[in-house]
């Protein structure tokens, strides 16, 4: 942050000399200053920790609490710990990564989200996603079989570098449970219990939900996440964008030049104020 605010217009920046726990960097910055002062900081982290870190120094939080009670409750512990920073609840944005399924009607809407999830989950997904639960190598495993008979490993250190949704025994003992009561395979398990598509619906009940979410303090907007890539988003800007603008839920005109505009945040504020991180 002392980097960017020394830097200047015509890149000659102010000399900078930072002494730090982490860093020490002496000279000058020779990039002009970013039209929006800093770049926008996004950050994703949900422990306390990682919360803390957010309310102190990011411009949005990327969140995968994207149902209404998980994201009211996240959303209301994330904006108390702002005014420590002495931050406004505006400052900083809660976006969930969200997921839309589309529909003429209500119930095709919902055969199509069957429908990407059976295909979002290969035998080899399922393998993979048993893996991530049990903690076991699972490669010889049948996937239109019963799940696994062993109980997972808690200790394990075959899967890293993820980001843990829960006990493992717990969930596990979920899976189990839903095999037994709908007679489901490895796979059938996996796509029942994962994949849960968050907005499905015709596009006037998608838009709807999603107002209402906003509404309801679960999300100040949303960071959609398509099934398909690239195209995977057209049938949202083609038929869900125009009833959020005819709602006024969305804006019909840019007002800004840079994503810092675009997302109503406030200009960056000096480093004197802000803390150092
Ligand atoms: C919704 C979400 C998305 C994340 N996306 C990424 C990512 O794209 N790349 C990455 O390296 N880490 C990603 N992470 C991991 C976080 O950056 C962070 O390392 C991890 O959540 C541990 O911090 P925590 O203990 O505060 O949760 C993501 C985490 C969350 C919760």
């Amino acid at each position: 942050r002392e980097l960017w605010d020394a830097a200047a217009p015509d890149g000659a920046g102010q000399p900078v000399a930072h002494s730090g726990q982490h860093f020490r960097v002496e000279g000058r910055f020779g990039l002009p200053r970013s039209p929006q002062g800093h770049p926008v900081v996004i950050q994703a982290g949900d422990s306390p920790e990682g919360r803390q870190f957010a309310a102190a120094a990011a411009d949005v939080v990327f969140t995968r609490h994207g149902t209404l009670e998980a994201g009211r409750a996240f959303y209301a512990d994330v904006k108390d710990r702002l005014p420590a920073h002495g931050r406004r609840p505006e400052d900083l944005k809660i976006m969930p990564g969200v997921t839309f399924v589309l529909g003429d009607t209500g119930a095709e809407a919902q055969e199509n989200a069957m429908e990407i999830r059976r295909r979002q989950i290969s035998p080899q997904n399922a393998l993979y996603a048993l893996e991530q639960i049990w903690g076991i190598d699972l490669s010889g495993h049948d996937p239109d079989g019963p799940l696994p008979e062993a109980d997972p490993d808690v200790d394990s250190t075959f899967v890293q570098g993820r980001v843990k949704h829960g006990d493992p025994r717990q969930i596990a003992e979920k899976w189990r449970a839903l095999s037994a009561e709908k007679g489901l395979s490895s796979r059938e398990t996996v796509i029942e219990a994962t994949g849960r598509q968050s907005f499905v619906g015709t596009p006037a009940a998608v838009a709807e939900q999603m107002i209402s979410f906003v509404d309801q303090r679960a999300a100040d907007g949303f960071i959609l996440v398509p099934h398909l890539t690239p195209d995977g988003l057209d049938p949202f800007v083609d038929r869900v964008v125009p009833i959020l603008q005819e709602r006024g839920a969305f804006r019909t005109e840019y007002t800004g030049t840079t994503l810092r505009d675009h997302l109503g945040l406030p200009a960056p504020r000096p480093r004197t104020e802000a803390g150092r991180g």
